[in-house]
């Protein structure tokens, strides 16, 4: 399943994040591919941005819908990467264990898009699924989140530049058919909202329940 959130940065908070990158260094992205996907990543990094990457994890966790989607145990650093003319990712599979002294098991990958849609050309991230392919193109400032272990390419960009944060997070739920009954639950919840509290109870009751099953902690 993949999933939207809107609006993790905006106003200001992008502003910030796009003045922070125009002032960057870039380096061929391909030095921090996994073997695998290294033949296939013809693009641009922008290493050394703890600090802006710190900035942007916290936006993405108070985003509303955040917790629920990835339900997060730890998450890598932040990256940064940039397309130009001519430069795409082919497709590829995320690695699925990441990080050398503290490792991570990449559940969930994500790309916020930080480049406004009609200033670049091509770009789309484009992920497989059983019905074929979903190409993905979001308003700067919004993220979507999917499965690592999915098949996936950025599309060629043919003019102007394509900017997004990029990261991976391991789920306390492992299971990405949990996840989304899980999420469907707390969707569901969270209209709920303004219910009498004995009504919803029993769907707070199994919201809970059903984390001690499945979560890893
Ligand atoms: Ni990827």
């Amino acid at each position: 399943m993949l999933i939207v959130l809107a609006g993790v940065l905006e106003g200001e908070d992008l502003a910030r994040v796009r003045a922070r990158l125009d002032q960057a260094v870039w380096r061929d992205g391909k030095a921090t591919a996994g073997p695998a996907a290294r033949a296939v990543k013809n693009n641009l990094q922008a290493p050394g941005l703890a600090d802006l990457g710190a900035f942007v994890m916290d936006a993405l966790k108070r985003h509303p819908l955040f917790e629920i989607a990835a339900r997060p145990r730890r998450a890598s650093p932040v990256m940064f990467s940039k397309y130009e003319p001519g430069m795409d990712y082919g497709p590829h599979t995320d690695d699925a264990l990441m990080g050398v002294e503290e490792r991570l098991r990449a559940d969930l990958s994500y790309t916020l898009f930080l480049a406004d849609p009609e200033s670049y050309d091509g770009g789309a991230l484009t992920i497989e699924n059983a019905a074929g392919e979903q190409a993905i193109k979001l308003a700067a400032g919004d993220c979507v989140l999917y499965p690592s272990g999915t098949i996936h390419h950025v599309a060629p960009v043919s003019a102007g530049a394509r900017l997004a944060a990029v990261g991976w997070v391991q789920s306390t739920i492992r299971d990405a058919g949990q996840r989304e009954i899980l999420f469907d639950l707390s969707m569901t919840r969270m209209r709920l909202a303004n219910a009498p509290r004995e009504d919803v109870l029993r769907l707070d009751k199994s919201i809970s329940n059903l984390l001690r099953m499945w979560a890893e902690v």
